[in-house]
């Protein structure tokens, strides 16, 4: 506390907080970020993380389950699509020291940022919708008090974001993006037992924005990703990671094989495919109805999804 000369009173002493949102009107938007990306921790040089050997062994098995904690938003009113935050937070020990830098361009309500928070390293998450990137702010905000990395949520365009960061400064790219127009109908609940609960004829749709990759036909959102990874190769570190989170889903009895179009997409971008872990999610999913069956056998897509592990090959 500092004492006012004049009233005697004391004030607190006003620092100077990070901004934890930029918008179109912030004096940093689409400006270079001033953000830490070396690393502080003491593990060796060629170590590719912090883990010791014990959580490293836990990581090799290629099917992975996680379950939600408080801190998770699972309302589907406030986002649609989120991910749990164990999940985040094993993708950045697993690929990441702390001090590094993670870029999340689909950032949603912004997991990924309390995942780095919790971990000390610093992250960029990018989002078209103000309401989300407010949604990050906030979640940030409760985090951070005793945070010595930084959080930042940017309302852009993910195509606009090697605007923002320097050539080789990202160490891991993570995200879940949107699946192309598949989620832009009202549901069915088909595959609920409970077909008549208050998801039922909703469009879970994040917006009807033209530049929303989840307005668009697999091939325009295939090529549109493509467009997106290889405008942020340059600033990811030779060797860095990118992990990306899909399922595949089944439109007019067809499986639209999401994950096929991304590994194929990608590598014509540049990215080298390392791993493909299954994240097994029965354990989230309840009231499975029946579906398909005498006649058409159906896996349910919500029971698994990929995590597409990518990097970018050594030079
Ligand atoms: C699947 S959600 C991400 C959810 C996130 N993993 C979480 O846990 O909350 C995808 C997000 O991408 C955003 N989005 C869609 N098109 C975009 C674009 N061109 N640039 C930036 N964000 C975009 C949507 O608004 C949506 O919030």
């Amino acid at each position: 506390m500092h004492k006012n000369k004049k009233s005697g009173k004391s004030k607190k002493f006003n620092k100077e907080l990070p901004v934890l949102a930029i918008k179109e009107d912030s004096p940093e938007y689409r400006t270079k970020l001033l953000i830490g990306h070396i690393r502080n921790c003491d593990c060796g040089p060629t170590n590719i993380n912090c883990l010791p050997a014990k959580e490293w062994l836990k990581s090799q098995i290629g099917v992975w389950r996680f379950g939600y904690e408080g801190r998770d938003i699972r309302d589907k009113d406030v986002h649609p699509a989120t991910f749990p935050i164990s999940l985040s937070r094993k993708i950045i020990e697993l690929f990441s020291h702390q001090g590094e830098l993670v870029l999340d361009p689909f950032v949603g309500s912004g997991t990924t940022l309390v995942a780095a928070n919790d971990l000390n390293r610093n992250a960029v998450g990018f989002d078209l919708q103000e309401k989300y990137v407010k949604l990050c702010a906030d979640r940030i905000k409760q985090a951070e008090l005793f945070s010595s990395s930084r959080q930042v949520a940017i309302q852009d365009d993910a195509r606009n974001i090697s605007k923002y960061l320097p050539e080789e400064s990202v160490k891991l790219i993570w995200t879940s993006p949107p699946y192309a127009n598949l989620l832009n109908r009202k549901r069915k609940n088909k595959s609920r037992k409970d077909r008549d609960n208050k998801q039922l004829g909703k469009v879970e749709q994040y917006s009807q924005d033209p530049r929303d990759l989840g307005t668009m036909s697999i091939d325009d959102y295939s090529v549109a990703m493509g467009d997106i990874f290889e405008s942020m190769l340059p600033i990811l570190r030779p060797k860095g990671h990118c992990v990306i989170n899909v399922p595949d889903m089944w439109w007019e009895n067809q499986r639209i094989t999401i994950h096929v179009s991304l590994i194929q997409e990608l590598r014509k971008r540049g990215y080298e495919l390392r791993n493909i872990i299954i994240w097994d999610r029965t354990n989230l999913v309840n009231q499975i109805g029946i579906f398909g069956w005498p006649s058409n056998y159906i896996t349910m897509g919500v029971t698994f999804e990929y995590l597409l592990d990518f990097w970018r090959p050594p030079k």
